[in-house]
């Protein structure tokens, strides 16, 4: 595999003065592949920003190496290397028409005359908007500046691009529109995006691997359906769309499936993950809402032969009418409480619950693992 960017345990502290350094990155290691989409995702603070900048080269790491396409970046300064950078705030030249903006990054590598404006030209077809090269920034929206900032990169042809949070300025239907887009457009050119967001669902939409930060570290690496499936950890659960936590004593496991009890009466089958750290005690099930099934107690589950299939009694505490589905709160044993989702469609029969009535919860092994917290 080709790999363009490596980060090896990648650490940067920023200090200032008499104060104790901020660790912003703290041993970060990644394979980027060649040609991908790769996304850097968590909460405000986490270091997705300082880790790209030092990417680009405006940082330098304060321990370990980034590796672009094989060649150590250490002494190599930002315009040296094969990557172009994508801001939030477009950084357009406000007194230069759209055509001079692109052109001028051609001009600093001495391209110019009637090959740069070719190729300008290219680069704004590539971002759909051929119409606007005699504009200047003012005349245009903001949707339509981004998509000139990034012309502006694209013409460059860099190995890699790195956008940061570059829709975050746009509001919600414009930024869907784009992140659409923006997916097409680099299967087009095929080069490889690294692209920080704190925004789950962006990330989900358009990225082939994601990588979730917090607190400067890397804490899981995977595909949407990966991080969204098996999430490592409580955190990534957490972040990447609502899921349930039910706590359980794992007493023991055979053939990849674990047994949990919840109450005395009660034990679960959970997958579980390879090289889990404990064969037993205290853990934690994360199972998202909408791989739960709910009917009235008493009724024939249409389940009940089935393997691999949980089916647990409980109460009905809460619903909530949201429109797409329903959610319904239910407790079950071991003083859990989880929320269940239930699509609203007309092609199913529906069913009315009453709160407080007793009900039956059901889901398939598929949907479960354990955490060790
Ligand atoms: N130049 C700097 N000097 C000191 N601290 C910084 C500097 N840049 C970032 N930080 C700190 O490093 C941490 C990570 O910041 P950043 O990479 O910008 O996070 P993100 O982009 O994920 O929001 C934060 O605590 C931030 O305050
Ligand atoms: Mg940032």
């Amino acid at each position: 595999m080709a790999y363009d960017i490596r980060l090896k345990n990648v650490v940067k502290v920023f200090s200032s003065g008499k104060h104790k350094g901020v660790v912003a990155v703290d041993n970060v290691s990644l394979d980027i592949e060649d040609g991908e989409f790769f996304a850097l995702l968590g909460p405000s603070g986490c270091g997705k920003t300082t880790t790209l900048r030092m990417i680009a080269g405006f940082e330098q790491p304060t321990e370990g190496s980034i590796l672009i396409r094989d060649e150590p970046m250490e002494h190599v300064p930002p315009f040296h290397r094969p990557v172009n950078t994508v801001f939030q705030d477009y950084a357009l030249f406000p007194h230069m028409t759209v055509l001079q903006n692109i052109m001028f990054g051609l001009k600093m590598e001495g391209l110019s005359g009637d090959a740069a404006k070719q190729r300008a030209y290219e680069a704004l077809e590539l971002v759909r908007l051929p119409e606007v090269a005699n504009r200047r920034p003012s005349q245009m929206s903001g949707g339509q500046q981004q998509r000139v900032a990034l012309a502006r990169a694209l013409v460059k042809r860099p190995a890699v691009l790195l956008l940061d949070e570059p829709l975050g300025a746009l509001d919600l239907k414009l930024r869907k529109q784009m992140q659409y887009e923006l997916k097409s457009m680099q299967q087009q050119v095929g080069i490889t995006f690294i692209y920080v967001t704190h925004d789950q669902e962006e990330a989900m939409t358009m990225a082939d691997r994601i990588a979730v930060m917090s607190e400067g570290r890397v804490l899981q690496v995977g595909s949407p359906r990966d991080i969204y499936e098996q999430p490592q950890s409580r955190f990534v659960a957490d972040f990447i769309g609502e899921t349930n936590f039910i706590s359980g004593t794992l007493e023991s496991h055979d053939n990849g499936v674990g047994h949990v009890r919840l109450a005395q009466d009660t034990v679960v089958d959970v997958q579980m993950p390879k090289n889990f750290s404990l064969s037993s005690g205290a853990v934690t099930i994360p199972i998202r809402p909408e791989r739960i099934g709910l009917l009235p107690n008493g009724n024939d589950s249409p389940f009940h032969n089935m393997e691999d299939i949980t089916i647990l009694t409980g109460h009905l505490l809460d619903s909530q009418y949201i429109g797409t589905d329903t959610r319904y709160t239910v407790k079950i044993p071991g003083d859990n409480e989880i929320v269940v989702r239930i699509q609203n469609v007309d092609y199913l029969e529906t069913v009315d619950f009453e709160i407080g009535q007793e009900v039956q919860v059901f889901w398939s092994l598929k949907s479960t693992h354990v955490l060790d917290h």
